[in-house]
């Protein structure tokens, strides 16, 4: 049988490879979650890694390192949530419908984060580490997370507050800071209000 099958995923082609070993079949899809969620938790660990160092750079300009400092602590948050999440996901369950469009996606999120950390160590400018931060958080990053919250099975993570309300805390923080760092951010800001709609106030 399996020379007849060609093209399609290795897990897809592993399922009709072995039609009557359903149980393995299932638990290939069930060790994906975990997996998936763990490739979620490195990417904001990641974005803190390169706060961290433009934070050591820029630090010494005035509210620059506590701004850098922030966000890494919130990158650190979001990857404590994910992996709540992860747990959570492994006893009760997830629905993959809600991740699938984004599944995909996660090597193009992960090749720009290659980019991102490539790029860390040659900025020379606080405006060019501000506009880091801006490619960075207008990636689908903050979507994914967003989307792995989502497909998580459990109610806690559904219903408990800082889950669903980590993302647009980030983005307040960033749009609320960035102008005031410097003034050449707030063109950037006000796009990258514009990518989430959900936050309030007025763009400056
Ligand atoms: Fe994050």
């Amino acid at each position: 049988m399996e020379g007849v099958l060609q093209g399609g995923s290795p897990l897809a082609r592993r399922a009709v490879s072995f039609p009557r070993d359903g149980c393995r079949f299932l638990r290939a899809v069930a060790s994906n979650r975990p997996r998936i969620l763990e490739r979620c938790i490195d990417l904001e660990l990641r974005a803190k890694r390169i706060y961290k160092a433009l934070g050591k750079a820029f630090g010494d300009q005035g509210l620059v390192g506590p701004f850098f400092a922030g966000l890494a602590d919130q990158e650190q948050y979001h990857a404590d949530l994910l992996e709540l999440a992860r747990r959570a996901a492994m006893r009760s369950g997830w629905t993959s419908n809600c991740f699938n469009p984004w599944q995909e996606y996660l090597p193009h999120l992960e090749q720009q984060m290659d980019a991102a950390e490539a790029a860390v160590y040659e900025i020379s400018s606080l405006d060019a580490a501000l506009q880091l931060v801006i490619q960075i958080e207008s990636s689908e990053v903050n979507q994914v997370f967003d989307a792995a919250i989502a497909a998580t099975d459990a109610a806690f993570v559904k219903k408990l507050k800082p889950f669903r309300e980590a993302m647009e805390a980030h983005m307040s923080y960033l749009v609320e800071r960035l102008p005031e760092l410097s003034p050449h951010m707030i063109l950037s800001t006000r796009e990258l209000r514009a990518r989430f709609p959900r936050l309030r106030g007025e763009p400056r």
